[in-house]
């Protein structure tokens, strides 16, 4: 690993964060993040290993309910609605974001998906007991300081439901993913990527990001660390693992 991606850049924010970001800009990147998602997320992926099993469960007790925190633009969330509702089955979506713009943004975006979106912090929803089946996160982690991180998995465990699932995901720092990243968006920064902070805060969230050895490192017990590609990783815990 080249010597700017040997640790963490934990000092160097994500534009999208800044409160006073562009609001046109901010509303391009959280449109885009469908796109990004689709290359490097692998929601499919998600769908048949993790949520098709757990609904198709859900359906002899009820609906399945799915909680994405940091759902940013949405697009994960009527992503799976959309997958869901084709294969004949019934959940229940929401989706969490701590900053309002997003949460503004994604419900004038719904487009039928039906999900419901809440401005607010995991912690809120344990205050008010709430639960569901699979609670699950994207590109995330990374944007939190070790305090929230903890919070937010302590939280996760506390939401999920007997038998649930909590399933982060995010990019896993690589200079093969900065470079990849870097060479795959080049070419459209000034067309598909235009006035938006796709770029330059993909590249600002690969710096921040984990390597699965620190994610272990730091990751309460209980919990495990997977791998994948292209330069991902998952933080999961599932119910009936030991609680820290
Ligand atoms: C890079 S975006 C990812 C959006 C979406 N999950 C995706 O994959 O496209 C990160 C999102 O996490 C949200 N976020 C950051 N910290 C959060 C927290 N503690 N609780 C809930 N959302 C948070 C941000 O507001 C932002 O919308």
């Amino acid at each position: 690993m080249s010597p700017a991606l040997a640790v963490r850049d934990v000092e160097t924010r994500e534009l999208m964060d800044d409160p006073h970001a562009d609001a046109r800009m901010l509303a391009r990147t959280y449109g885009r993040f469908g796109f990004v998602n689709a290359l490097v997320s692998r929601p499919g992926t998600l769908y048949r290993r993790d949520i098709l099993p757990r609904v198709e469960r859900a359906e002899r007790a009820g609906r399945l309910r799915i909680l994405d925190v940091g759902a940013g633009g949405g697009d994960l969330c009527r992503l799976l609605a959309g997958r869901l509702r084709h294969d004949g089955y019934d959940a229940e979506i929401t989706a969490l974001d701590a900053d309002e713009r997003a949460i503004r943004w994604a419900s004038a975006h719904d487009r039928g998906a039906g999900i419901r979106y809440r401005r607010a912090l995991t912690t809120e929803l344990v205050d008010a007991g709430d639960t569901y089946d699979v609670v699950l996160s994207n590109h995330v982690l990374h944007h939190l300081d070790e305090d929230e991180l903890q919070t937010v998995l302590s939280d996760s465990m506390r939401l999920v439901a007997p038998g649930g699932l909590v399933s982060h995901h995010d990019i896993a720092r690589s200079r093969t993913a900065h470079v990849l990243f870097a060479a795959a968006t080049w070419p459209i920064s000034r067309t598909l990527l235009a006035d938006s902070f796709i770029r330059e805060d993909g590249l600002i969230s690969i710096r921040r990001s984990y390597t699965v050895a620190e994610l272990t490192a730091i990751a309460p017990t209980g919990w495990t660390v997977r791998g994948g590609l292209p330069s991902r990783l998952e933080l999961r815990w599932e119910e009936g693992s030991a609680r820290s």
